[in-house]
C-alpha cells in the first residue's frame, strides 16, 4: 500500500534517494507517485499516475536538500496525478498513509472557513491544517502537533513547507520510522526497506507522536507536547538487495525458493532438529504451560494457515479457533486467563490484524507475533515473537511466506504440546522427521511444474474455478482460489467437500474446472465420493493426489506428501504454480495485481 520516503541532508539533492526508497516499496501495490522538495518561496511538487519509474523521468531536472515522495494506492478519490501525494496546499506540501476518518466533517468546516480543496482524498484536509497553523505563526512541529491532534483514523503523516529546511511528521496508527546516516543525513519513511543502505540506525515513531527531523536533528514529542524518549537501534545493513535472477517474476522466484528457504527456517527454529521450548525465550515454557486456548488471529492468506494451524492444534487437544482480523476486532472473545492470542502476518503491518492483536491484549490475552518481517509493528508489540524466516516476499501473492508460516505454526503446536506434556516423544521424534524431509519433499512437488503449465491452459480459458478439499486441505482450497483468483483475475471459489452438495455442486457443469485435493489420509474415501459426485455432474476434474487415490479417467498428478501433517505445505505448492502459469498465460500484472497491495495498512 501507500509509502512515504523523507529526507534532508546538508551537501547534497535529496531526489536519488527518494526515487530509490518509492522504488524499494513500489511491491507493496500503490497507483500514483509524488515528489515534494523545498524551495525558498514554495514547494515544488511533481506527481504521476502510474509508476515511479515515469515519476523518474519527469524530475530529471528537480533537486533539493529537503524533500518527501510517497507512492499512493488509492482509497478516497481516483489514481490520479491530481489525487497523488504529495499534496500541495499553501506553504506545504504533504503525504498521508492511512485513512482519515472524520475527513468530511473537517472538509465541511475548512470550507466554511474558506479553504478551497483541490483533490477528492480524505487527506487534503490535514494539509490544510497544517497550512492553516503555520499561517496562524505557529511554528513546524507545533503546527503538525495541531493539525494530528484534529484527526481521527489512522495516519502517518510528512510535510514539508517553503522557507523550511525540515520535515515535520506525525503517526497514529500506520507504521512510521525515521532513520540517520549519523552524520548529517536524516530520514523518514513507512518501511525500512526505503532506508536500505541510507540510513545505519532507525528509530520506530510510536503512535500519538510528532516530530521533526532537519540536517540538525530530530526533535520527538508526544501529540501533547512532551518530550519523548528516543529510542534509537541499528539498521541491518544490506538487507538483502531483492534480484529477479534467472526468474520472469518475484512471484516464480519465491515459489522456487521454498525448499530453500524452509530449510533456513529449521535450521533456525530447530537448531540441531530439537524442538526445545528455551529457544523460544524467556518464560516461554510456563506460558505455553498455562494456556488454556489459542486464537490465531490473521489476514487472507496468513488466515488459511491460522485455520489449517487449529487442525493441528486441535489433533493435540488443544481448544483453538482461528480469526478473520477484521471481524474479530469488532467482536472479540470475551477472554479468560490462558488465551494466547497468536498474530499471523507476513508484514507484520496490516491493519486489521495489528488491531486486533491489541484488543486481544487489551482483554489479558498473551500475544505471540508471527511475522516475516523482523522490525514490523506486531513483531515490536508482541509479547512473544516468532519469525517466519521466509525472506523478504516482493509478490504481492503470498507464497513461501505461507510455508514458512505454516511450518512455524507446525513448531509452535508441538511446543505447546510439549509443554502440556502430552506429546508422546515418539509422536515428537516422528513430527521432527516429517519436518526434516519438508525441503525435499517441496522439491520434488516443484517438478510437475510441467504438468501444471498444461492444467493452466485449461483454466486460462475459464470464467470460474472450483478447488475443493477436506480437513487441512479444505482452508488450502480456500488458499488455492485466494492465489487463483488475485493474480489471473479468473473467479475462483474454495469449498469443504462435505459442503458441495448444500449449495456449491449447482455451479457445477462442464466449463468449471475443478481442483480436487486427494491426499492419502483417512479421509480419502469421502473426498473420492464427493470428486465422483462431480465427475458425475460433467464436472471436469484436476486432482492433486497420493498415491491410493483412484479414479479412473481422472487427470490425476501424484505428490509425494511425507504424512498427515505436512501434506498441506505440500499440496500448496502445485496450487500457486497453477495460480502463477495461469495468471502468465493471461498476461497479468503477476506481481503487482490490479488494486491490490502487498502490505494492508488500511482498515
Ligand atoms: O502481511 P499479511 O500476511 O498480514 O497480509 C495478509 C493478506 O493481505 C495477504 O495474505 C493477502 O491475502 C495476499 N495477497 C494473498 O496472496
Amino acid at each position: 500500500m501507500c509509502g512515504i520516503v523523507g529526507a534532508c541532508r546538508a551537501d547534497n539533492g535529496v531526489r536519488q534517494i527518494l526515487l530509490r526508497g518509492l522504488t524499494t516499496l513500489e511491491y507493496r501495490g500503490y497507483d500514483s507517485a509524488g515528489l515534494a522538495f523545498v524551495g525558498d518561496k514554495n514547494v515544488q511538487r511533481l506527481a504521476v499516475a502510474g509508476r515511479v519509474a515515469k515519476l523518474r523521468q519527469i524530475t530529471k531536472i528537480t533537486d533539493g536538500s529537503t524533500g518527501i515522495g510517497h507512492t499512493r494506492w488509492a482509497t478516497h478519490g481516483a489514481p490520479d496525478e491530481h489525487n497523488a501525494h504529495p499534496i500541495a496546499v499553501g506553504q506545504v506540501a504533504l503525504a498521508h498513509n492511512g485513512i482519515i476518518e472524520n475527513h468530511a466533517e473537517l472538509r465541511r468546516e475548512l470550507t466554511d472557513a474558506g479553504r478551497v480543496f483541490h483533490t477528492d482524498t480524505d487527506s487534503e484536509v490535514a494539509a490544510h491544517l497544517l497550512d492553516m497553523a503555520l499561517a496562524d505563526g505557529d511554528d513546524f512541529l507545533t503546527a503538525m502537533r495541531r493539525t494530528a491532534a484534529k484527526l481521527h483514523g489512522a495516519y502517518a503523516l510528512v510535510a514539508v513547507a517553503a522557507g523550511n529546511n525540515s520535515i515535520a511528521f506525525a503517526r497514529d496508527g500506520s507504521p512510521l520510522m525515521a532513520g540517520t546516516d549519523n552524520k548529517n543525513g536524516f530520514f523518514v519513511a513507512s518501511d525500512a526497506q526505503a532506508l536500505n543502505g541510507i540510513a545505519h540506525r532507525a528509530l520506530y515513531v510510536e503512535d500519538r507522536h510528532c516530530g521533526l527531523i532537519s540536517t540538525a536533528g530530530i526533535t520527538l514529542v508526544t501529540t501533547d507536547g512532551e518530550t519523548a524518549a528516543q529510542n534509537w537501534q541499528p539498521l541491518p545493513s544490506g538487507s538483502e538487495t531483492v534480484l529477479l535472477g534467472e526468474h520472469r517474476h518475484f512471484m516464480e522466484k519465491e515459489i522456487f525458493e521454498q525448499p530453500d528457504a524452509i530449510a533456513a527456517a529449521l535450521q533456525h527454529h530447530l537448531p540441531k532438529h530439537q524442538l526445545s521450548l528455551r529457544h523460544f525465550g524467556n518464560g516461554a515454557t510456563s506460558l505455553f504451560k498455562r494456556t488454556r486456548q489459542v486464537v490465531i488471529i490473521a489476514c487472507g492468506t496468513s488466515y488459511h494457515a491460522a485455520l489449517i494451524a487449529t487442525y493441528w492444534l486441535r489433533n493435540f487437544g488443544i481448544p483453538c479457533r482461528a480469526a478473520i482480523a477484521s471481524e474479530y476486532r469488532y467482536c472479540p472473545d470475551k477472554l479468560a486467563a490462558g488465551v494466547l492470542a497468536v498474530g499471523v502476518s507476513q508484514s507484520g503491518e496490516t491493519a486489521d490484524t495489528l488491531s486486533a492483536m491489541r484488543t486481544a491484549k487489551s482483554a489479558g490475552a498473551t500475544t505471540v507475533a508471527l511475522v516475516n518481517v523482523p522490525h514490523s509493528a506486531m513483531a515490536r508489540e508482541a509479547d512473544l515473537l516468532m519469525l517466519a524466516c521466509a525472506g523478504t516476499e516482493i509478490g504481492v501473492a503470498a507464497t513461501k511466506s505461507f510455508t514458512a508460516q505454516l511450518t512455524q505454526l507446525l513448531i509452535l503446536t508441538l511446543a505447546l504440546t510439549k509443554a502440556r506434556n502430552v506429546l508422546a516423544p515418539a509422536q515428537e521424534e516422528d513430527t521432527l522427521m516429517q519436518l526434516r524431509q519438508l525441503p525435499y519433499l517441496m522439491r520434488r512437488a516443484l517438478l510437475i511444474e510441467d504438468d501444471i503449465r498444461r492444467w493452466a491452459r485449461v483454466f486460462a480459458g475459464a470464467d470460474s474455478a472450483l478447488f475443493i478439499g477436506r480437513h487441512t486441505h479444505y482452508p488450502l482450497a480456500l488458499e488455492g482460489a485466494l492465489k487463483l483468483k488475485e493474480i489471473s483475475y479468473i473467479h475462483a471459489e474454495g469449498c469443504a467437500a462435505g459442503e458441495l452438495k448444500h449449495g456449491t455442486l449447482a455451479l457445477v457443469d462442464k466449463r468449471v474446472p475443478i481442483v480436487g485435493l486427494a491426499p492419502d489420509n483417512e479421509l480419502l474415501p469421502k473426498i473420492t465420493s464427493n470428486l465422483a459426485e462431480v465427475a458425475a455432474r460433467d464436472g471436469r476434474l484436476f486432482v492433486l493426489a497420493g498415491e491410493k487415490f483412484d479414479m479412473p479417467a481422472t487427470d490425476t498428478l501424484r505428490l509425494q506428501d511425507g504424512g498427515n501433517f505436512l501434506s498441506p505445505l505440500i499440496y500448496a505448492v502445485p496450487l500457486q504454480l497453477l495460480a502463477y502459469h495461469t495468471a502468465l498465460q493471461k498476461g497479468t500484472d503477476i506481481d503487482k495485481p490490479r488494486n491490490l497491495a502487498k502490505s494492508v495498512t488500511v482498515e
